[in-house]
């Protein structure tokens, strides 16, 4: 299949099957975020599936009560293990290098069959002692993973032209 078909047609899924995410495909989601680019290949990440239904509707809980969390049969925290280095261009990299892991994750995630959604609405203090994250350590998002139950509507975009220019603003 092309991949811009997969890509324009992902939406969030915020309503899931209660059937399992099997073991390869969650791996191989995995695998599409450990393959990421990351600003000096320093890979300043760790990825945490959280599988077990009630730490799942713990961090529900630590969502401030989003059901789709404690719903998903997956849901993965996407923790920096670094929050210190700057590029070049004077901008931290983990926040970067964390959302090029979770698009390649995205992307492998739909071509699985699967659906997702990423999440950003969280207690992080919360998340991190759920999961024993360690204190210098951030957990940067999470992403809920499981088989699509209802689709949701397509969001528009912004046309081409409106964010596409060559040569010049
Ligand atoms: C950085 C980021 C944070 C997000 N956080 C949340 C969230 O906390 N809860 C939620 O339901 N969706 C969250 N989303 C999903 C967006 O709301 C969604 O991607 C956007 O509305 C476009 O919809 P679509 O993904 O269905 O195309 C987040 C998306 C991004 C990129």
């Amino acid at each position: 299949m092309e991949l811009l078909p997969e890509i324009s047609g992902r939406f969030s899924v915020r309503e899931y099957e209660s059937t399992p995410v099997p073991r390869d495909s969650l791996e191989r989601v995995i695998e599409a975020g450990r393959r990421a680019p990351s600003a000096k290949n320093r890979q300043p990440w760790r990825f945490i599936a959280v599988l077990d239904s009630e730490k799942r509707m713990r961090l529900q809980d630590a969502c401030f009560g989003q059901e789709w969390v404690g719903d998903a049969p997956v849901c993965i925290a996407l923790c920096t293990t670094n929050i210190d280095y700057k590029m070049p261009n004077g901008q931290l990299s983990y926040p970067v290098d964390l959302s090029i892991a979770v698009s390649f994750m995205m992307i492998q995630a739909g071509h699985e069959g699967l659906g997702c959604c990423l999440n950003t609405t969280f207690d992080e203090q919360d998340v991190k002692s759920l999961l024993s994250v360690p204190y210098s350590m951030r957990v940067v998002m999470l992403l809920t993973l499981g088989y699509t139950r209802a689709s949701q509507p397509l969001l528009d975009r912004l046309p081409l032209d409106r964010v596409f220019s060559i040569n010049h603003w």
